[in-house]
């Protein structure tokens, strides 16, 4: 790889490592900013100017979070590319991010992105490329927006064993799920809301379908179990179902109801060792750590077999934040182009096959609607007992279906493998005595 910074003549100083910005949207602007307001700082730190060359965009006349030089607005990505030392991707989306990247990685030049949804998808691809030229591929920002959670994983605990993470890892549901819960505030407005801070996705249907917070899954399995996974291993149930009722159950049973994204090592019922991937609604004691992460925060529990438990807080999305986050691999970059040494690479480790979700072990709360007459407890329960699930708690409850005849029953398991669950909340809903299972909500950390 060709270093600018150390060909320039001495007098001179370091030559300029010139960066190509693709996007100058939400995080694209803020990185456009931090570039431009800081350039001193980061002269200093990198031990050479980065100047930004340019910023890629579909319409160069677009209102702006932050305008940089009108000059430096193109549509000609490809040649912005070309001529770069450092490429950011910020543009989002499968195409055109993955031809763009693969041009620079391609030509040997080091490429940052926050982009989940193309690395949960085409990462593999990528990183074979990043290793065959000795570019690097670096991408702090796709997870938790400004928590540093992934250099923490690859680095600091690559001398143990990773069992679990779990975590709050998109910003715009738990913002929805949070005015819900505290405001009563309106689905629809809170995701409107949401938009107009920057946390969610051009496509918002990727935060509220749970396909963003599994592209992140993805991610972090990856890095914690050392073997590669894709969008595809991830179990996914978005929050659109959520209503006020959920939360209404959950607060009377003192829980909130979070979108949780869960990467754990598992063993199938056959003996298999695995991994299970899932991201669902989840209720959280309300005395749990994450149940108090509020707002866009994220929040990323992990557990290790000798570090025990970690967690990482803080701004989850927008679009300072995670501008923070890509800068941080842009002078981790920059520092390397000018000291030299090799990319950091990455390479699978293990063998850990992604297990199907009915293997996972969870509790669940069900809340039916039952008729009310002698003999409905013992034949609810029998179900329960007919499917190996044990009960921790039963509470006949006030709900929606108190004005039709019959009673509402709350009932939270015990762990038990997701097959039986799902076998029993079938079951259940065979039953004579029960006119409806009202809700099934997933629970953990009791
Ligand atoms: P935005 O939609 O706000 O910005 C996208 C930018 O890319 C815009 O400037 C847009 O141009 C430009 N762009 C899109 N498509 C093209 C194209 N075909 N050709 C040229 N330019 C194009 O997205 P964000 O800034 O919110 O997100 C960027 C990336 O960062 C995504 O991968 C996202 O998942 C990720 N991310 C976002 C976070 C957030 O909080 N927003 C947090 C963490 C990661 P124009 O302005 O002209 O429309
Ligand atoms: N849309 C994403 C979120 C952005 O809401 O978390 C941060 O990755």
């Amino acid at each position: 790889m060709t270093n600018p910074a150390q060909d320039a003549p001495a007098a001179s100083g370091p030559a300029a490592l010139k960066v190509a910005l693709l996007g100058g949207g939400t995080v694209g602007s803020q990185a456009a900013r931090i570039l431009t307001e800081d350039a001193e700082a980061l002269r200093d730190r990198v031990g050479a100017p980065l100047e930004l060359t340019g910023i890629a965009v579909r319409s160069r006349g677009a209102e702006r979070d932050w305008r940089a030089d009108p000059a430096l607005y193109t549509t000609d990505a490809e040649a912005l590319v070309d001529g770069a030392d450092i490429v950011i991707e910020l543009m989002g989306g499968i195409e055109p991010a993955r031809t763009l990247i693969r041009r620079a990685l391609a030509a040997g030049t080091s490429v940052i992105t926050g982009n989940k949804a193309l690395l949960a998808q085409h990462g593999e691809e990528l990183f074979a490329l990043a290793s065959e030229t000795g570019a690097q591929l670096s991408f702090e920002a796709a997870v938790a927006g400004a928590i540093p959670i992934l250099r923490p994983l690859r680095d600091s605990l690559s001398g143990d064993t990773v069992t679990r993470v779990m975590g709050i890892a998109n910003g715009t549901t738990n913002f929805i799920l949070d005015r819900m819960d505290t405001e009563g505030a309106d689905f629809a407005d809170a995701l409107a809301e949401a938009q107009r801070l920057g946390y969610a996705e051009a496509d918002p249907t990727a935060d509220v379908g749970g396909l963003d917070a599994a592209a992140k899954a993805a991610i972090l399995a990856t890095l914690s179990f050392g073997a590669p996974y894709t969008l595809d291993d991830v179990a996914v149930e978005g929050i659109t179902a959520i209503t006020a009722e959920d939360n209404a159950a959950a607060a009377d049973a003192g829980y909130v109801i979070k979108l949780l994204a869960i990467a754990e090592r598992a063993t199938a019922e056959d003996g298999t060792s695995g991994a299970v991937l899932r991201v669902h609604p989840t209720l959280l004691p309300r005395e749990h750590p994450l149940a108090s992460v509020r707002g866009a925060y994220n929040a990323v529990f992990v557990e290790a077999e000798n570090a025990g438990q970690l967690m990482f807080y803080g701004p989850g999305a927008g679009g300072a934040p995670t501008a923070s986050a890509v800068m941080g691999d842009v002078v981790s970059i920059a520092q390397r182009i000018v000291r030299g040494g090799p990319a950091r690479l990455r390479t699978p480790v293990a063998h850990l096959p992604a297990l199907d979700a009915a293997e996972a072990s969870t509790s669940c709360m069900v809340v039916l609607h039952v008729a009310d007459e002698p003999g409905v407890l013992r034949r609810v329960a029998a179900v329960f007992e007919e499917h190996g699930v044990s009960l921790e708690t039963l509470r006949q409850v006030q709900s929606d279906r108190a004005a039709a005849p019959g009673a509402s029953l709350r009932l939270i398991t015990h762990r038990a493998r997701q097959r039986d669950l799902d076998a029993t909340v079938d079951a259940l809903a065979a039953l004579d005595a029960v006119h409806e299972v009202v809700s099934v909500l997933k629970v953990e950390g009791n």
